[in-house]
């Protein structure tokens, strides 16, 4: 099996460095490498991660049928710079053209996710299957094949037809939800089986249960808040939204293993969202108890059930009581184990400690284990530099820290699916002038983050199989709109032809991987 396999004993050659440093912007003593030696990783899948509703545009082209977020984007005061996904980066009609950048930045893995909605416009068991919208998918899957890219493809990466929002609430009736999604699920493994090894049912469902039914800014906008929204129980909505995903990615998962893996031969799991959460009084164990609920809360809730004990931690009971479903005896056999992998989107880390102090109710809105958050600890260390986006920081020994809990809890091989940054100072007209495609601080991220990685390996013997930056392409980063630029493309979006001009990370990438990866 492709594992990442260390070599310690290369120096970086001379054009690689001036590649890096033209003109001398980073110092040398900044390199990972040490004293002189560089790192093989063999024959691990690299970057790129992207989604659908984020580049792909086209939105109600060839038969698609709209999604929650096409109706999020055409709801006003929605999206903070009133922006649409209408056409986004417009990847639907310029996937040539990201395969082949995608190729001169040294990419040998694409993960990408399927409109559900342009493959059944209206999403239900029974409903009809949009030809065009799988020949489209079947087109990218060949031409990254014909590059040398391996799919990685994700069912579900948020975009719920809207047909099933309106029929019946969608994840709210997991009884309906669920064999809708496991025929769209079977659909694809059916059309898109015979080239694609590498399967991911759901991106971070915790982030879609919170984000869209407990803080409400994103699809489908429930949420308790009235001054807001119309609808929702914060309270409630988001763990049955949690447990419908649960419950309907293990169906897709043991319909993949029985009915397609035997011939098709390849991977399924899900991917879970998680940052590292460490006590804002290293000393105080309360502090030290709180950051362990954090990651509870945010990561064992979908982790443990699937990874691990089989059920939903003992902190998150404790607090949410009957709020929180149970899993029936039927539900824990199929969802323990149903996943080849641990799927990891990780981005920074927090200091946490009790919000509400202990011995006084905790208000049944709150859904992260009561906690707040800090930019500094008790010693005043920053959890990281700053990013473009307020809650990211540069917290690469957070990453470092959540590599070994995920490993030591779990012990199941690790997919970093997504890892990337925003960087101050983007927002600008075209051209982007040299200082902007300079993007030094998203260069440092993935040297610290992919050194922190190849640590991990080396001396932590931590089993890792992949590494997925965010992102390809500047794009559409959701209720944020055209605001928050991830990407190793700077992406002019008032053009017509959405020009992609690369920034300087891809091409670190390229150079850093290529020393740290055996070709
Ligand atoms: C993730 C999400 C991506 C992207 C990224 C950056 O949570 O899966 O779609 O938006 O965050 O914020």
């Amino acid at each position: 099996m492709e594992q990442f396999n260390l070599l310690f004993n290369r120096k970086p050659d001379a054009s690689f460095l001036r590649m890096l440093f033209p003109n001398g912007i980073l110092p040398l003593s900044s390199l990972p490498f040490g004293a002189g030696f560089t790192q093989d990783l063999t024959d691990s899948y690299k970057r790129y991660a992207t989604a659908a509703p984020q580049i792909e545009g086209a939105w109600d082209k060839d038969g698609k049928g709209p999604s929650t977020w096409d109706t999020l984007a055409h709801t006003s005061g929605r999206v903070i710079d009133a922006s649409t996904a209408d056409d986004a980066t417009r990847s639907y009609d310029l996937f040539k053209e990201d395969v082949k950048l995608m190729k001169s930045y040294g990419v040998n893995a694409y993960r990408f996710s399927l409109s559900w909605s342009r493959i059944i416009p209206l999403g239900g068991k029974d409903d009809p299957v949009n030809e065009a919208g799988i020949s489209f998918y079947s087109s990218l899957i060949d031409e990254l094949i014909a590059n040398d890219i391996t799919p990685f493809v994700t069912l579900f990466h948020w975009d719920v037809p809207q047909a099933l929002e309106d029929r019946y609430k969608s994840m709210l009736d997991q009884e309906k939800y669920t064999p809708d999604f496991v025929r769209y699920a079977n659909v694809c493994f059916e059309r898109f089986g015979d080239r694609v090894k590498h399967w991911i049912t759901y991106n971070e469902p915790g982030v879609y249960a919170l984000a869209g039914y407990a803080g409400g800014a994103h699809a489908p906008n429930r949420s308790s808040d009235r001054s807001k929204y119309a609808e929702g129980d914060t309270s409630k909505e988001p763990w049955i939204v949690g447990h419908t995903q649960l419950v309907s990615h293990a169906h897709a998962y043991h319909l993949y293993k029985r009915d397609f893996a035997p011939k098709q031969n390849g991977t399924i799991g899900i991917t879970l969202s998680g940052n590292w959460s460490a006590p804002w009084d290293a000393e105080d164990p309360k502090d030290r108890a709180a950051a362990q609920r954090a990651l509870e809360f945010e990561i064992a809730w979908f982790a443990d059930p699937v990874h691990g004990s089989g059920d939903y931690p003992a902190s998150m009971r404790k607090q949410l009581g009957d709020r929180l479903p149970t899993f029936t005896a039927e539900e824990k056999k199929l969802v323990n184990g149903s996943s080849d992998f641990y799927g990891m989107n990780t981005y920074t880390a927090f200091f946490v400690r009790d919000k509400v102090p202990e011995g006084e109710p905790i208000p049944p809105e709150d859904h992260k284990g009561n906690l707040a958050w800090s930019d500094e600890n008790k010693e005043g260390v920053s959890r990281g530099l700053e990013s473009d986006t307020e809650w990211l920081r540069s917290s690469p020994w957070g990453f470092a820290n959540l590599l070994r809990w995920i490993w030591d809890r779990y012990h199941k091989p690790i997919y970093v699916t997504e890892n990337g940054t925003t960087m101050k100072g983007e927002h600008v007209t075209a051209p982007p002038s040299e200082h902007v495609l300079n993007d030094t601080h998203r260069i440092d991220f993935y040297r610290s983050y992919v050194g922190e990685l190849a640590k991990a390996v080396k001396d932590g013997g931590i089993d890792i199989r992949s590494y997925f930056g965010w992102t390809l392409l500047d794009n559409w980063e959701w209720a944020k709109g055209y605001t928050d630029r991830f990407g190793v493309t700077w992406v002019d979006f008032e053009s017509e032809e959405k020009t992609r001009y690369p920034k300087r990370s891809a091409a670190f990438n390229r150079e850093y991987f290529k020393h740290l990866i055996a070709q």
